[in-house]
């Protein structure tokens, strides 16, 4: 069969750039001629009646050949070990932490001293929030990058973060770090030249002559920082412009509309792979494509997008997965991980934020019954890709899931939902919760939630209080939560902080960069002088540390609680309890947690629903087995415990 021209053209690009296509880079020309019609047709599905089509193609295709040749080697031996593992990133045997670099140990070259924390608490894998230049004071905790390829000097250098990544993979550790793809900084180069009036980068953005268009885009997109950063576009006095800054006015769009954009992005995504990225964390996916009269989010064409993305990626850095933080409605969610001929081909990694929202919904109600009215949803997500599951990260806690959910759970979604906000910001009477509403938004009657796991789980108020069931209960909450996300399916996520019940930190209020935006309020100054609390026996920190670490172990040491599309949701015999089973060619563990602060029964009827009814039950939280009793009998969970109950015959 004859190549077809573009085919000859690849192969003539490949020639060109002295890829060695029988030897030793003939893995890297098969890929890159294998996936190359799928990229051209995505490519042509946003750009093909563009002016600048042909010119941008052809630099897409250098940038996928150039970046493998300033592939080191040993990530190009990483690939291949991931690629004979298949799906790396299901494993259980992988638990990572999120940290900034700055709080956790105040540079890069201060967490490589820190690398045996994390291996004495059994983590492995590392999301470092942003590390690249980004203005003090503007810089959404590093989320408005001003250079994309330089590590800010407030955190070290690019060879302080090479010299990281090289101990952390002589230590077998994993790592994740963001591209920040929907924005910059207005301080990045781009920017600058556009604010100075070129039109080549003007382009770059979504820049307006005057309110005209922006009114009416006003009307259908939602506001994300409607306290701090009302609007979604800025008035720029240099040029008398306006450009559209959904999150910050600091952060402007960038418009990809105009394949150099993305071409220019897709460079940034692939040196990122060549830093050695495990996981790429494509930030605010959902909003990468706009257009007038929609919500400017998750639209089908921000889809094609990432799977381009995935589909180079795929060519030049194989063993790099991607994360897609799309923090949306359930079913939108879902559409990351690809439909259609794209199932499993878009992003591999999501955040399972769904069920982390209703996590904290059990918590507030003691009623597990919305979260059983989401699971259709959440279960929805195809076999070989995974969640990254948590209970709290940096950013805010948005209650997102749908009001039909509430309502199958016999409530009104108004009512629970004001419930809930009351409930964690600590005004609901009997609240033990010490949070923050975070974007308030009267106009929509929206707000999301603030505060650490601990304060949340009631730890602060405790303290306070001097109330020993008090801070015995929290204690337990915060554990419960854990284990949910644990044993759920999916990467389990620590936030820093959390393995030590750190309560809220309210020191960002000093700081002027940071005193706009509650969500430092749960992204705590780590003290490590404190944190030897965890070998004192009795304090709240080694209990924490303890259980957090037992829970990482717990984990590592079953392979069935590998992503494997293996949850059943178990009939809920007590609205209180959330329970699934865990399978495995013939193995089967119930995992069941209760949300109510006193003792919950499940009938052991409930055990013989999903095959034969086991006779003995290995709990491996506490290491006990018990038989399994009558019909008419309870299995007993204490209040909010947990329990991992294998089948063992
Ligand atoms: C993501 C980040 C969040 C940031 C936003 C804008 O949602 O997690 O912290 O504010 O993107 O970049």
């Amino acid at each position: 069969m004859n190549a077809s021209p573009l085919h000859l053209f690849g192969q003539q690009l490949l020639q060109f750039a002295n890829i060695d296509a029988t030897k030793k880079d003939k893995a890297f020309a098969n890929r890159f001629i294998e996936h190359l019609d799928t990229i051209e047709n995505l490519f042509d599905e946003i750009y093909s009646g563009h002016p600048q089509r042909n010119d941008a193609f052809d630099a897409l295709l250098n940038a996928l050949i150039y970046q493998y040749k300033s592939r080191p080697k040993n990530f190009l031996k990483k690939d291949e070990d991931k690629a004979k593992k298949g799906n790396w990133f299901l494993s259980n045997e992988i638990t990572g932490m999120s940290l900034y670099v700055d709080r956790f140990a105040g540079d890069i070259n201060g967490l490589k001293n820190k690398l045996d924390y994390f291996n004495e608490l059994g983590v492995n894998f590392l999301h470092l929030m942003p590390v690249f230049e980004s203005p003090a004071g503007e810089s959404d905790g590093g989320y408005a990058v001003s250079d994309f390829r330089k590590v800010d000097a407030r955190f070290g250098t690019n060879e302080d973060l090479n010299a990281l990544i090289k101990e952390m993979n002589a230590s077998n550790m994993y790592l994740m770090l963001d591209i920040v793809l929907n924005h910059t900084s207005h301080h990045h180069e781009w920017a600058k030249k556009a604010k100075a009036g070129d039109p080549y980068y003007q382009d770059f953005f979504y820049f307006f002559e005057n309110r005209d268009l922006p009114n009416q885009f006003d009307q259908t997109m939602p506001e994300i920082f409607p306290e701090s950063s009302p609007g979604s576009f800025t008035y720029i006095p240099e040029c008398n412009k306006w450009v559209m800054t959904v999150f910050h006015n600091y952060q402007w769009d960038l418009n990809y509309r105009n394949p150099n954009v993305f071409v220019a992005m897709l460079d940034n995504v692939l040196h990122y792979g060549n830093l050695g990225v495990d996981i790429l964390r494509i930030d605010a996916p959902a909003f990468i494509w706009k257009q007038l009269g929609t919500s400017c989010q998750n639209l089908p064409e921000a889809h094609t997008l990432l799977r381009l993305i995935k589909q180079c990626a795929l060519v030049t850095s194989p063993g790099m997965a991607l994360l897609g933080e799309a923090i949306v409605a359930p079913k939108e969610i879902i559409k990351y991980f690809g439909t259609d001929k794209y199932v499993a081909n878009e992003c591999d990694v999501a955040y399972n934020a769904t069920q982390m929202a209703l996590q904290w919904d059990a918590l507030a109600t003691g009623d597990t019954r919305v979260m059983l009215a989401a699971q259709h949803e959440i279960l929805q997500k195809p076999y070989g890709c995974t969640w990254i599951s948590y209970t709290r990260c940096h950013d805010d806690i948005g209650l997102g899931y749908d009001d039909y959910m509430i309502e199958r759970a016999g409530f009104n979604p108004y009512h629970h939902r004001t419930y809930l906000k009351n409930y964690f910001a600590g005004w609901h009477e009997g609240s033990v919760a010490a949070g923050a509403l975070f974007s308030v938004n009267p106009k929509t009657n929206d707000a999301r939630i603030s505060g650490t796991l601990a304060s949340l789980c009631g730890l602060e108020k405790a303290k306070d209080w001097n109330s020993e069931s008090e801070i015995e209960n929290a204690l337990r909450k915060i554990i419960l939560m854990q284990a949910q996300s644990m044993f759920m399916g999916g990467i389990p996520m620590l936030f820093n902080g959390d393995e030590l019940a750190y309560t809220n930190d309210y020191s960002y209020l000093e700081d002027a960069g940071k005193s706009y935006d509650n969500r430092w309020m749960h992204r705590p100054i780590m003290h490590w002088d404190k944190n030897e609390n965890r070998n004192i026996a009795g304090s709240f920190e080694s209990r924490i540390f303890k259980e957090t670490k037992k829970l990482i172990a717990t984990r590592k040491a079953l392979p069935i609680l590998s992503d494997l599309k293996n949850v059943i949701w178990m009939t809920p015999h007590n609205i209180h309890v959330a329970g699934f089973v865990r399978t495995l060619d013939n193995k089967k563990i119930y995992c069941l947690f209760n949300y109510k602060n006193t003792a919950s029964f499940i009938t052991w009827y409930a055990f013989k629903e999903h095959g034969e009814r086991p006779s003995k039950l290995k709990n491996h939280w506490t290491g006990e087995t018990c038989p399994v009793g009558n019909d008419n009998e309870y299995f007993v969970l204490s209040g909010y415990s947990f329990a991992i109950l294998e089948a063992v015959d």
